[in-house]
């Protein structure tokens, strides 16, 4: 009896296997196509966006992960039913895509969907799961972003779980990135499942404009406020840590609806939010400026500080035209980001005294400026151009 009881319990386990474990410890850094080539993305864009990588130093700030989104494939599965890329944008196929990929220090992402169909019509992973992340692990696949188009009456739950026990039974460490858009709130099942997961609809090249489904990155950084009551640390942050992130969507820096301030801005939250740095630019042909915040060490090291806590808002004060949030690292420092939130250039104050999270006297920096700014016994002011912020890193003064 004690046999058969033992030989269920093994037998079950691969059942109950969850996530891959130990990998995206710090948020998950790389480059998406999706942003910038949407349809017309192709292997020739995937190698020279590689290369560009490795010249501009992007590979070297962290950014590993090169991620093929929708529309890699062809429009109907095989006969045997499995996904196949589309012979005229991949033909060297999905296996040397990605042997091109690891040899140059890079990890390689894929796209689909928990639905009958993606979001721009290719086949979706419903019913093929195990299928399609075996075929996923024979290319060498480490990523796989996994949409919610065309899901029917399904269960997200079940559905994203089903795709992640068949990751495991695959065999092969995949980071899992769930794109649910946070409808049913991944935040509160999904950290034994995935890695990250959206928490947001879709993000567009602009500041606070609304396209349909889409916004810009200030309306889904209101979300990140608005989502989870109990705000503070209490709030969706709380959800979040190593190995398990809130995702509000993929990078716009450098695309061309954002000023430089605005891009600047956008990096600064993502990086205090201990968000996914996922670039969505075309960095083979990118503006200096926009490199240098895309690589910025500080500004990066934020991001990816190992005790993974996500910041939040401490101050709104729409008639001062400032918002101010923060962001505590894993060693009794502090980042404080303060934006000005008009639409003119303005001074702004900031007056770490009301930062009632922050207790202690520190010496600031300011991260973007690359100099000391005193210490925060007395209020600083800064002049910031529209949408642009102040990102300071408080460390304790003696
Ligand atoms: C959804 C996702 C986007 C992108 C597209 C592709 O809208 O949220 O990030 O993957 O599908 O069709």
């Amino acid at each position: 009896m004690k046999k058969l009881l033992c030989l269920l319990v093994c037998l079950a386990v691969p059942v109950f296997a969850q996530k891959w474990e130990g990998i995206a410890l710090t948020p998950p850094m790389g480059w998406n196509s999706w942003n910038t080539f949407a349809q017309h993305i192709n292997e020739k864009v995937v190698r020279e966006t590689a290369e560009a990588m490795i010249a501009n130093g992007m590979r070297d700030a962290g950014y590993v992960y090169i991620v093929i989104d929708d529309t890699w494939s062809k429009k109907e599965r095989d006969e045997n039913g499995n996904l196949v890329a589309d012979p005229e944008k991949f033909p060297s196929g999905m296996k040397a895509l990605g042997d091109f990929l690891h040899e140059r220090g890079f990890k390689f992402g894929i796209y689909s969907c928990a639905g009958m169909t993606t979001c721009g019509g290719y086949p979706g992973s419903w019913g093929h799961e195990f299928q399609d992340a075996r075929t996923f692990a024979s290319w060498g696949v480490d990523y796989l972003k996994y949409d919610w188009c065309d899901h029917g009456t399904a269960d997200a739950r079940d559905a994203y779980k089903r795709m992640s026990v068949a990751l495991r039974t695959a065999g092969r460490p995949v980071v899992f990135s769930l794109c649910e858009w946070g409808q049913n709130k991944p935040w509160e099942w999904a950290e034994p499942i995935g890695h990250l997961w959206r928490t947001t609809g879709d993000i567009y090249d602009s500041y606070d404009g609304r396209k349909g489904w889409e916004s810009g990155w200030k309306l889904l950084l209101n979300a990140q406020y608005d989502l989870v009551t109990g705000n503070g640390p209490d709030g969706l942050g709380k959800y979040a840590g190593p190995g398990h992130w809130n995702d509000p969507d993929m990078l716009e820096v450098g695309n061309d609806g954002l000023t430089l301030a605005e891009s600047r801005a956008h990096f600064s939250f993502w990086c205090l939010l201990a968000a996914p740095l996922m670039a969505g630019n075309d960095v083979r042909h990118m503006s200096p400026e926009i490199r240098d915040i895309l690589t910025d060490r500080e500004a990066i090291a934020i991001n990816q500080d190992a005790a993974g806590k996500q910041g939040f808002r401490a101050l709104a004060e729409p008639a001062a035209k400032i918002e101010v949030w923060v962001k505590e690292l894993s060693n009794g420092e502090w980042v404080v980001c303060a934006l000005n939130t008009s639409d003119a250039p303005a001074d702004i104050t900031v007056e770490w005294n009301r930062l009632w999270t922050i207790q202690g006297k520190f010496n600031v920096r300011d991260v973007w400026a690359k100099k000391a700014l005193g210490d925060t016994t007395k209020p600083t002011t800064v002049r910031l151009a529209a949408h642009d912020v102040l990102l300071a890193r408080l460390t304790p003064a003696k």
